[in-house]
């Protein structure tokens, strides 16, 4: 089967560090997410992939020119504006010449899913289209999905307010469309799967969802970034044995529970917990750095606290005894 994989938005949740570059770039555990998500999907059978781009599209193209992404062939699909998640879908399924059942997948989410019973049970009900459900405590910031008790969609509500929400069982972003979908998609046009075309599909009684309680993330907010990389350290709940640290960093003060990348240093008395610190960061002498990012080659001055889910861009250099505390700093 293959795949359409969108990773086009602007990622703007993840700014600065999205600034120029797009979210699936940006590293996981020392690899760009990318190639997480497509070893995960080839692990399951999925032999060819379409990147569906829109902001950014030379990042990728750079990063891997000869048409493979971790030995899967890969194809570039460049909307020359954004069409959203449905105009998208469209786009890169025309430019692929897709005719046949395909998957897709929202390029910022990480999961165990097992595709292959996604897969199953899609046909098993005969569905036209076919979305993952998981479960999560706070559903107003994905779209809603109540069904019935064969599976069947009976509404999509995309970011409802809390007290709305029918139901804690949300889209998880990985579905199985029949090329049949792609016509009810009006080319050239921004359409979104979420708004138009799951609940038209919903009201034609074509529309099924699959729960699965299977680790599921979606890497697009400062803390699901820094979740989605803490849950792979060894003690984390996906049962990796990578201990976060690259041996190429130098490491004088302490570090509990954190992601540092290649050439990182830490000097005497800083203190790094929770966080994510990309490729090249600094930290200086006494400095504190707790649940937040640090982008590339930045250095944060001693004294410096760096806290609550905040990011520093990259390359950005930190003033001595500066406190950055639930924000953003770019250069
Ligand atoms: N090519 C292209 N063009 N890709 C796009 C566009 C576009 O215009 N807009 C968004 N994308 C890509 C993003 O890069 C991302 O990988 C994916 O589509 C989903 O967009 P997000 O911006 O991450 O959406 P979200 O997280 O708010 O909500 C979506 O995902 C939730 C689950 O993670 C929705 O599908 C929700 O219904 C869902 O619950
Ligand atoms: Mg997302």
């Amino acid at each position: 089967m293959r795949a359409v994989v969108l990773v086009g938005g602007f990622g703007t949740r993840l700014r600065p560090l999205t600034l120029n570059m797009p979210k699936q770039m940006l590293p996981i555990v020392g690899k760009p997410m990318i190639e997480h998500v497509v070893e995960n999907l080839a692990s399951h059978g999925i032999t060819e992939v379409v990147l569906s781009l829109g902001f950014a599209p030379d990042v990728f193209q750079s990063a891997y020119p000869e048409g493979h992404c971790n030995g899967v062939p890969i194809q570039y699909a460049i909307e020359p504006e954004p069409l959203d998640t449905a105009g998208a879908i469209r786009f890169a399924a025309d430019s692929a010449n897709i005719e046949e059942t395909f998957l897709v997948l929202n390029g910022d989410v990480l999961t165990d899913l097992d595709i292959q019973s996604l897969i199953s049970f899609h046909e098993e009900v005969g569905a036209e289209a076919s979305i993952h459900l998981t479960t999560v405590d706070d559903p107003s910031r994905y779209g809603v999905v109540p069904t019935d008790e064969r599976g069947q969609v009976l509404g999509f509500i995309e970011k409802p307010l809390a007290e709305d929400s029918p139901t804690n069982w949300i889209n998880a972003g990985t579905y199985i469309l029949e090329p049949s979908v792609l016509n009810r998609i009006t080319q050239g046009r921004r359409v979104s799967i979420e708004k138009e075309t799951f609940p038209s599909l919903a009201s034609d009684s074509a529309l099924f969802a699959f729960q699965s309680e299977s680790y599921w993330i979606d890497t697009g907010t400062p803390a699901t970034y820094i979740q989605a990389q803490l849950d792979l350290l060894e003690g984390g709940v996906r049962g990796f044995t990578d201990s976060g640290i690259d041996p190429t960093a130098v490491i004088s003060g302490a570090v509990e529970h954190s992601v540092v990348g290649a050439g990182v240093v830490i000097e005497e008395g800083a203190q790094v917990t929770g966080s994510v610190l990309l490729e090249g960061v600094r930290v200086e002498r006494d400095a504190i750095v707790s649940d937040s990012v640090i982008g590339f080659q930045s250095s944060i001055g001693q004294n410096a606290n760096i806290t609550s889910f905040s990011i520093v861009g990259h390359g950005v250099n930190v003033q001595q005894g500066e406190e950055i505390t639930e924000s953003t700093l770019a250069r």
